[in-house]
C-alpha cells in the first residue's frame, strides 16, 4: 500500500504522516528533508542557489546521515529548500530515490508537495493537509521561538505566503492537491483530532478502493 500525504508548510502534514506510518507499519519518507538537505549542502559549500548543475549533483550524492535534524529545520533551510525545489534538474535528481522508496515491497508512506501528483500518482490513498495561513504562521512562529529564533509572527506569516506562492507557482511539479486526494483542513483541529480525521479518511478511501 502507498499512502501519499501532501499539503502546505506547517499544516500538520509531518505529524500526521509520522502517526499514520506508525499506525499502518509503513516505511516513512519525509521528502521535504531531501530538498532541505540539498539546500543546506549548497549553502555550506557556497554553491549559488540557482546553479542547476551543481545543485543537481549535490542532490544526487546526498547522504541524509550527514545532516542534523536541527540544521534542516531552520527557517533559512526551509526557505532555501523551496528555492532549490523550483529547479527541474534538482527534482529529477531526487525523483528516482523517492519513486524507489514508494514502490518497495513493504509499501510506503511519503509526505511532501507532489507525492500524489508526480512521485506516486498510483498511490492507494492521497491526502492534502491544509490550514489557514494565519494558523500555520502561528504554529511555525511558536516552533521557531522554541528553537531560540528571534522573529515576529507577522514576518513568519509573510514568509509562509511567499513560500506557498513559490511552491504553487513553479512550473515543474507545483504543490497542488491531486484530483483524487481528500482535503483535511486542520485550522480548527488539535493535533490529536487532525490525526483521527486523517486516519478516518484513509480508512474510508481504502474501503472505497476495496469495493472497486
Ligand atoms: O515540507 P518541508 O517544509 O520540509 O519542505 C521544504 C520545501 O521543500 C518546500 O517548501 C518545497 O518547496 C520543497 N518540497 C518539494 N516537494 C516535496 C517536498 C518538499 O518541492 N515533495
Amino acid at each position: 500500500m502507498i499512502i501519499a500525504i501532501d499539503g502546505t508548510t506547517a499544516s500538520g502534514k509531518g505529524t500526521i504522516a509520522k502517526r499514520l506510518a506508525a499506525h499502518y507499519g509503513l516505511p516513512h519518507m519525509d521528502t521535504g528533508r531531501l530538498y532541505r538537505a540539498t539546500a543546506v549542502a549548497a549553502l555550506k559549500a557556497g554553491i549559488p542557489l540557482d546553479d542547476a548543475d551543481a545543485l543537481a549533483n549535490m542532490a544526487r550524492t546526498l547522504d541524509l546521515a550527514d545532516y542534523q535534524e536541527a540544521e534542516l529545520r531552520t527557517a533559512e533551510a526551509g526557505k532555501a529548500a523551496s528555492v532549490v525545489a523550483v529547479i527541474p534538474e534538482v527534482r529529477q535528481a531526487l525523483f528516482e530515490l523517492q519513486r524507489a522508496f514508494a514502490t518497495q515491497d513493504l509499501g510506503a508512506l511519503l509526505d511532501g508537495r507532489d507525492i500524489g501528483t508526480v512521485i506516486a500518482p498510483d498511490a492507494d490513498v492521497k491526502l492534502w493537509i491544509d490550514a489557514s495561513v494565519e494558523e500555520r504562521g502561528y504554529r511555525r512562529w511558536k516552533e521557531l521561538r522554541g528553537q531560540g529564533e528571534d522573529v515576529t509572527l507577522e514576518v513568519v506569516i509573510e514568509q509562509l505566503r511567499v513560500r506557498d506562492k513559490r511552491d504553487q507557482s513553479r512550473k515543474d511539479a507545483p504543490a497542488e492537491m491531486a484530483v483524487d486526494a481528500v482535503l483535511i483542513d486542520t485550522t480548527e483541529l488539535s493535533i490529536e483530532a487532525a490525526v483521527e480525521k486523517a486516519l478516518a479518511a484513509v480508512e474510508a478511501a481504502l474501503a472505497r478502493g476495496n469495493r472497486t
